[in-house]
């Protein structure tokens, strides 16, 4: 039997729901010499801002056990740079869903990032939970009326294309904020983005980022976005995007049936380039052993 792997996100179609994270995959191109690009259920932009960024001072990221920490900052060419050079290079060779990822510090910021890019893309992911800045980032998504601006300026700022919002883990009650993000007016959310985490160098007496703390990684913290995607999809009628610690196909299936529409797989890419590949080929052999026909009827189906 032909196992059927499409997922749809606001009537926007994906062949399959996996698709790279935020900042793992960079606009596309990174990735061309391991494998083609287009069976991926979409491709997730580097977390892009108004105006170009260098990012944080090195070291960015450190190992952990089942992790790793990064604190790189939001190092971007600027949202012109990629609407004018990186969107058309991607372009040439992927043809399938592009989303962005916009972060920015201030409201306006974000608004002027969304207006931009407004119809270029399939779906814009505003990042309200980038834990690496001193303004902005992380600050609008631990404060559920702020995020509630964000989502409304964002919101407001567009007319074709539809806004997620990616959420934080670090906050007593991530619903919360995905309420507040739904009734702005968000169209799906993607949750979550990394936890607040630090490493120090027992023979320096040094932390080991360069920025002391960081975000944390990585299949240790499956278990924490699994019933992150579990609590929020109970409370909302939008599409969630599960994230966190996602490495091999099992955790697909497990973060679908938590609640998420379609999944993204990040820090697993840093240690095998092939995850998206690997993922993708394995999910219709484990479907049929677990006798699901097509996946979206897994969708939220844990009780
Ligand atoms: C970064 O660029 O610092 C990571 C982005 C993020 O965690 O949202």
């Amino acid at each position: 039997m032909v196992r059927n792997t499409q997922v749809s996100l606001c009537g926007i179609k994906l062949k399959n729901p996996v698709m790279p994270a935020s900042g793992v995959y960079g606009f596309g191109g990174e990735y061309r010499d391991f494998y083609d690009p287009n069976i991926l259920g979409a491709v997730v932009l580097k977390g892009t801002t108004a105006r170009p960024r260098f990012g944080n001072p090195t070291p960015r990221v450190a190992e952990c056990t089942s992790g790793m920490l990064n604190s790189v900052g939001l190092q971007n060419p600027g949202i012109d740079a990629v609407i004018s050079q990186e969107l058309p290079r991607l372009r040439e060779f992927y043809h399938g869903p592009v989303i962005a990822n916009i972060s920015g510090f201030s409201v306006e910021e974000y608004a002027s990032c969304c207006g931009k890019i407004d119809g270029l893309v399939d779906i814009i992911e505003v990042n309200i939970s980038c834990p690496n800045v001193e303004r902005g980032g992380m600050g609008f998504g631990t404060d559920p009326e702020l995020a509630a601006e964000v989502t409304r300026a964002a919101k407001g700022a567009t007319a074709k294309t539809p806004v997620f919002v990616k959420l934080s883990p670090n906050v007593a009650d991530i619903t919360e904020i995905g309420i507040a993000c739904q009734e702005a007016g968000a169209d799906g959310l993607t949750l979550i983005n990394t936890l607040l985490g630090m490493r120090i160098d027992i023979r320096t007496k040094t932390p080991v980022l360069a920025n002391k703390i960081g975000g944390f990684s990585g299949s240790a913290i499956f278990p924490v976005a699994l019933r992150m995607v579990y609590e929020v999809s109970r409370v909302v009628h939008i599409p969630v995007i599960g994230v966190g610690g996602i490495s091999k196909a099992e955790d697909v299936i497990e973060m679908m049936m938590a609640g998420a529409t379609a999944v993204q797989v990040g820090s697993e890419n840093l240690r095998d380039p092939m995850a998206c590949y690997r993922i993708i080929e394995k999910l219709p052999n484990l479907m049929e052993k677990l006798n699901i026909e097509n996946l979206v009827d897994i969708i939220n189906i844990a009780e």
